[in-house]
């Protein structure tokens, strides 16, 4: 099973890159995850979108290729990063690339919040016609890691018990939500 994960955070040391490495590592014998390039999109255009550039092209290949994709992301001023918005605008449009495709969001902050409203605001943006993914919905299965400093170790490792137990589960139900999908 093949899995590609967006991260909405640039930062060298982000938290929510700290968690796509680790989803990656300890489910490998579920899936494959690869961590898309999103930062060398250029800025969306629709004056590009019918002959855009080849990072775009590539990234699109990418997403068609996937069997899920997971969006792991901070929220900034209570909604998603520029960065994600602008990855997802590219799909949005003309082969549309995410529509029904299974997909799982989770997100990491420094805060109580743990995301929560740049979660919902994914979700609003996920079910837009041009985007219409197939998103794993939310009843249990909200991965929303607050306190960041206390659930990551020095070396960036996750060690929080109860987030990572958490984590195996949703993971689990996103792996027989992908298996469902296919079946259909
Ligand atoms: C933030 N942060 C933040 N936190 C939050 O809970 N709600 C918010 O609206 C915001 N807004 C915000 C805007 C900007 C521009 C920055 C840089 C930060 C704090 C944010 O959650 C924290 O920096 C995370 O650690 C960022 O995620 P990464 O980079 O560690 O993955």
């Amino acid at each position: 099973m093949n899995i590609v994960a967006l991260v909405g955070s640039l930062r060298t040391e982000s938290y929510n890159l700290k968690l796509a490495k680790f989803i990656q590592e300890r489910y490998k014998d579920k899936f494959q995850l690869n961590i898309a390039d999103i930062e060398r999109l250029p800025h969306y255009n629709q004056d590009d979108e019918l002959n855009p550039p080849e990072a775009v092209v590539s990234f699109k290949r990418q997403i068609a290729a996937a069997d899920g994709v997971l969006i792991i992301t901070p929220e900034y001023n209570w909604s998603v990063p520029g960065v994600l918005k602008n990855a997802l605008d590219w799909l949005s449009r003309v082969d549309k690339v995410l529509i029904n495709k299974p997909v799982m969001t989770a997100g990491v902050s420094g805060g109580m919040m743990g995301t929560i409203r740049a979660q919902l605001h994914l979700r609003q943006i996920l079910q837009s016609p041009g985007l219409s993914a197939n998103v794993l919905p939310p009843a249990g299965n909200e991965v929303l890691i607050n306190f960041a400093s206390q659930k990551f170790d020095e070396s960036g490792q996750l060690i929080d018990t109860a987030t990572i137990d958490l984590l195996d589960q949703v993971i689990e139900q996103f792996v027989q939500w992908i298996h469902t999908h296919r079946e259909r």
